[in-house]
């Protein structure tokens, strides 16, 4: 299982890799990113970016329902990912303390921080799941590869 679910990544990052020889905007990556990764896994329901603005997280761009435009400052999955500057796994959300209900259907997510060269924070990818327990170490190792293409 674990196998396949890393042959299907390495496929997916082969062929981010030649469409990211298109462009190096990362506004547009990070585009190209949302719209595989929700499409081709159907555990993933909700697939987006949120960047530090101005202190705030604030939402970029994002496949799947409505989401908060801002998330409340040290609360929730995706602040302690920023706060840790590392991925968090979060195989049930309602037992992650001060987790953000954009939607109730999440039930587990994963987060990955996106870094610049120098190793600063500047946002996170959060990828949500309406089914428990969806995410584990291939995910997170492939992720953070996904999000090191973007810059
Ligand atoms: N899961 C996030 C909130 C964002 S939504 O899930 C799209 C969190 O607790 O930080």
């Amino acid at each position: 299982m674990t196998d396949r679910l890393s042959a299907k990544y390495d496929r997916i990052i082969d062929q981010l890799g030649e469409l990211f020889k298109k462009t190096a905007d990362s506004d547009a990556r990070m585009a190209t990113i949302c719209a595989l990764l929700y499409h081709k896994f159907p555990k993933n329901f909700w697939v987006g970016f949120y960047f530090l603005k101005n202190g705030e997280l604030t939402v970029k761009c994002y496949q799947g329902p409505l989401a908060c435009q801002v998330l409340a400052k040290d609360k929730g999955v995706c602040w302690a990912s920023i706060n840790r500057k590392g991925s968090v796994i979060v195989p049930d959300v309602e037992l992650f303390p001060g987790h953000i209900a954009c939607d109730s259907r999440s039930r587990s997510e994963i987060v990955v921080p996106v870094k610049d060269a120098e190793g600063t924070v500047l946002g996170v990818l959060d990828i949500d799941s309406d089914k428990l327990d969806s995410y584990c170490e291939t995910d997170r190792a492939a992720l953070e590869r996904i999000v090191s293409m973007i810059l």
